[in-house]
């Protein structure tokens, strides 16, 4: 199964914010890791707009040219925003104002009907719609009866403990949501060490990644990083059986 490694631009626009500047520009960033091989663009229009802002939204449907991939909360604001853009996907996330990153997985169980009327409106306008949950067997088969396109498992549990018990934990849950029809995205936390084990379950198809990528862009460029990521991915994707 072919990957498709998309990567996140949220911090290109937080190092911009920190001093009030037009630069770094996250729309040319974008351009950049397109050119550089990403398969996709990812941002996310946080409810504090602490780093990707409304414009900057505008100016990458405007850009963007692989596929553009809007991460948000299951709100009214965000829901008028996404059907005006009109990302080619929408990833939805729980979002709490103190947390640093997104630190859990959508709260598919306890939040059914504002997640299943979040999904029936994104769809209504031809959205694609992932969400970003916990390898967890209850949510993925409730995220597959509402009418989800994609989930996107969450990996900070493994990234913070890469254990064979984790591994297994992504990989049970990869594998029941490709056996329901689902497409299977990965991210958060991960780096060019970490990825290698969860690129290598064949039932993943997209990963999404940020900070790792934009770390290493301080110290080789963009480009260079897009592409050292990519090898990464491709390193693990060899590694399946
Ligand atoms: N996927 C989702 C749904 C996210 O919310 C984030 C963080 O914004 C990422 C992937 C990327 O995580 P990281 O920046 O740790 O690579």
């Amino acid at each position: 199964m072919a990957i498709r490694l998309h990567i996140n631009i949220d911090h290109v626009a937080t190092i911009r914010n920190a001093r009030g500047t037009r630069y770094p520009d996250p729309v040319f960033a974008a351009q950049l890791c397109e050119q550089a091989g990403a398969d996709g663009i990812t941002a996310h229009l946080r409810e504090d707009r602490r780093h990707i802002r409304d414009e900057d939204m505008d100016r990458l449907r405007a850009s963007v040219t692989t596929l553009l991939n809007m991460e948000m909360a299951t709100t009214d604001e965000m829901l008028a925003i996404a059907e005006r853009v009109k990302p080619d996907v929408v990833t939805l996330v729980p979002e709490r104002r103190e947390e640093r990153t997104t630190e859990g997985g959508l709260d598919v169980l306890g939040h059914r009907v504002v997640v299943e009327k979040a999904v029936a409106r994104l769809r209504a306008v031809g959205i694609k719609v992932s969400l970003f949950i916990a390898a967890d067997e209850a949510t993925v088969r409730l995220s597959h009866a509402i009418g989800a396109h994609q989930i996107e498992l969450h990996t900070g549990d493994y990234c913070h403990d890469p254990s064979a018990r984790e591994l297994a934990r992504l990989r049970t849950a990869a594998e029941l949501s490709h056996s329901l029809g689902l497409e299977v995205a990965a991210g958060h936390g991960l780096t060019r060490q970490n990825v290698l084990e969860v690129a290598a379950i064949p039932t993943i198809a997209e990963f999404n990644i940020g900070h790792a990528v934009i770390g290493d862009a301080v110290m080789v460029g963009i480009s260079q990083a897009v592409r050292d990521m990519q090898a990464a991915v491709n390193r693990g994707v060899l590694r399946r059986g």
